[in-house]
């Protein structure tokens, strides 16, 4: 069958479709059928019992995989490369397990994982899994303010950390961020775990930290514990328009089933295979494709704690695609775009064997169709770009390698997987004709896998996703669908941005910057950047009477976004203005400013209060040099 038929399967009979995919899983109860109609917007499978853990690890055991590698763990940083295989993988994350319910870790349990890209962060995932614990992974580029919040949102029982992470040059020291974190959170866990790197041995605090190997010292292993269909796996905290983090509940069936059917029909990857996604576990892509979905398929995947660049130069990627013999590769755009500026002929791709790797899939941002060119040309494989979100956990729109390599648009993902009827809606909520630029919307309900609510949050979901369009979810991207069915992502609909395949919000960034006693009012924006895609700029209006020279606020309300929501922000440009450009009612023109910023052509906003405004945010803008900078 082809794409053509397997989409049309699963629209004549989406409950058959997904019961037949639900036999890739070992059940320890199977479920009696696939849809419940239950919950803020439906469930999948939520009468079975099963555990993750066991999907991922154990039963590749079982089927005699044990020796093979389940994780390789390679660090151009700490210049090592270590395999770890399923057997082991079973042991290490079994006493883990057992470790963590010594200390009262039980199923519904909430753990924060704050760890960088070592094998151990996985394996910390998959012991809660084993468990029922529902983690919550935060990404190591958050500063403390950030962890704090998720704490005080997921309540966790414990947090289990590491000493450190390695940035190129830098040593990111967690502890003392964890230590913060806590301190500023009401909620208080029982206790954290902290795995101590070579690099750094960090100080723990008496009675409330264990250090790693300690704390499994003589437990008993766990087993691994069923749960329903539709228990939590996990939180995953990403970016709104608002300043608090979105809290995305991933159910235990629909991912199980889901992420294991993407791995076959859109990576093309099956057991044994080895596969490597390049991104990091406090992202969606790490949580589906470096952790979850390879090992579900009895695949090996790649633990990356390096950059595509400078670690040590931009053949990195190919050499551990050729010495892994890597079949399937996903990274980032912006990836690309760093090693194509360091390596515009492709010269270091071609010092390695890339026999094996059959496709390059991207995903986190808008695919360029430079790069995918570039990356067509020199890598001599399909160039394959999709897209999804957090929210849904596994691509919307896609070109299923494994089912039909469908002919590739560049500039486009392709099309709609089975699970998603896609479609453009105007304002009004009413399909728009092909090519007709409109908000993408996905009729519900949506497939397994992919959020039934927010953590706690059940009225921020439905505010936030079901109630523009009636019978839809808003994906809060807008775009277009062409005459043959391919799916165009063009920008968003709302005050998220998109810097280097990051999701930001600029109202986290404007609450930040709202805070500095200099600032009375401020805008954030993105502005288009030539390697990150975007890049957050602030506009600040200082308060009355504030006389000190603007180069020191800008300075300090940088050091603010760093110190509050981490480096991961890139927040470096800011100017200051008398005042901001709104609308009648108040509201602030943000898009229009973004629009100056990047030298596009602008429509006047018919309900602007003050059109003389405009012309301030230019000269402003020109002060900096954009919008020439702007890419
Ligand atoms: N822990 C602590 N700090 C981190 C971090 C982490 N896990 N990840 C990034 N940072 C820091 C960086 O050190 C940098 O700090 P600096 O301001 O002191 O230089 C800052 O956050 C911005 O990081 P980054 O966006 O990675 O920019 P960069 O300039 O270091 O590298 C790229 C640029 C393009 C090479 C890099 O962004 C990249 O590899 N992008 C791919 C992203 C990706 O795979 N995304 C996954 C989504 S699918
Ligand atoms: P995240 O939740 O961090 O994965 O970010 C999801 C958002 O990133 C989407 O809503 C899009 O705005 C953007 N995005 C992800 N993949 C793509 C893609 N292939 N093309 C265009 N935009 C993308």
């Amino acid at each position: 069958m082809g794409y053509k038929e397997v989409y049309s399967a699963w629209q004549a009979d989406p409950e058959g479709f997904w019961m037949d995919a639900a036999k890739g899983i070992d059940w320890v109860q199977s479920p009696s059928k696939a849809y419940f109609e239950q919950g803020p917007a439906g469930e999948w499978f939520a009468d079975a019992m099963v555990n993750t853990c066991f999907n991922a690890v154990d039963r590749h055991v079982l089927a005699g995989r044990g020796d093979q590698i389940a994780i390789m763990h390679e660090s151009p940083i700490t210049h090592s490369t270590k395999g770890i295989t399923y057997k082991e993988l079973q042991a290490r994350v079994s006493s883990l397990a057992g470790a963590l319910r010594m200390r009262g870790v039980e199923k519904g349990d909430r753990v924060i994982i704050y760890m960088p890209m070592i094998p151990e962060a996985l394996e910390a995932m998959l012991a809660c899994a084993r468990l029922g614990a529902i983690h919550s992974v935060v990404f190591g580029g958050f500063a403390a303010h950030e962890l704090a919040v998720r704490i005080d949102d997921c309540t966790p029982k414990a947090i289990i950390a590491a000493s450190c992470g390695l940035e190129p040059g830098r040593v990111v020291h967690y502890k003392p961020l964890l230590d913060a974190a806590i301190e500023q959170a009401s909620h208080k866990p029982e206790f954290c775990v902290v795995f101590q790197r070579e690099q750094e041995v960090a100080k723990l605090v008496e009675g409330r930290d264990f250090s790693w190997h300690g704390f499994q010292y003589g437990v008993k292993p766990a087993e691994c514990v069923p749960v329903e269909g539709n228990h939590p796996a996990y939180i995953l905290y990403t970016s709104g328009t608002t300043g608090a983090p979105k809290g995305v509940v991933r159910p235990t069936a629909g991912h199980l089933v889901a992420l294991n059917w993407s791995m076959k029909a859109i990576y093309n990857i099956e057991a044994g295979d080895r596969f490597w996604a390049a991104s990091d576990v406090g992202w969606v892509v790490g949580h589906s494709y470096i952790c979850y979905a390879p090992l579900l398929a009895g695949a090996t995947t790649v633990v990356f704690e390096g950059k595509p660049v400078g670690t040590p130069h931009p053949g990195v990627f190919w050499r551990i695609i050729q010495n892994h013999r890597i079949k399937s590769f996903f990274t980032a755009p912006t990836a690309l775009r760093a090693i194509r500026r360091e390596d515009p002929n492709g010269e270091y791709i071609k010092r390695y064997k890339l026999h094996e790797m059959q496709a390059l899939f991207l995903a986190g941002e808008r695919a360029d169709p430079e790069t995918v060119k570039w990356a067509q040309e020199h890598l001599g494989v399909p160039v394959i770009d999709h897209w999804w979100q957090t929210e849904t956990g596994w691509a919307i729109a896609g070109n299923p390698l494994g089912i039909e390599l469908l002919p590739v648009k560049v500039g486009s993902p392709t099309k709609p997987m089975p699970g998603y009827d896609v479609q453009v809606l105007d304002e009004g909520g009413h399909p728009v004709a092909p090519g007709t630029l409109g908000a993408i919307a996905i009729k519900l309900p949506l497939p397994p896998g992919t959020l039934p609510t927010l953590w706690n949050a059940d009225d921020r979901f439905k505010k936030s996703y079901l109630s523009h369009f009636p019978g839809y979810y808003e994906t809060g991207d807008a775009g277009y669908i062409d005459e043959d069915g391919y799916v165009y992502i063009m920008a968003r609909t709302d005050d998220v941005i998109n810097v280097a395949g990051h999701r930001l919000s600029t109202g986290a960034m404007e609450e930040v910057l709202a805070s500095h006693k200099d600032v009375a009012e401020c805008a954030v924006i993105g502005v288009a950047d030539e390697l990150k895609g975007q890049l957050p700029m602030g506009f600040l209006c200082l308060t009355k009477g504030c006389t000190r020279p603007h180069a020191e606020v800008i300075k300090e309300c940088v050091r603010l976004v760093r110190d509050q929501i981490g480096p991961v922000a890139a927040f470096k440009l800011a100017v200051v203005v008398d005042r901001l450009p709104k609308t009648r009612s108040g509201k602030i023109l943000r898009g229009t400013m973004a629009k100056i910023a990047d030298g596009l052509e602008y429509k006047m906003p018919a309900t602007i209060d003050d059109p003389a405004i405009l012309d301030e945010i230019s000269a402003a803008l020109t002060a900096i040099g954009y919008p020439e900078k702007a890419a």
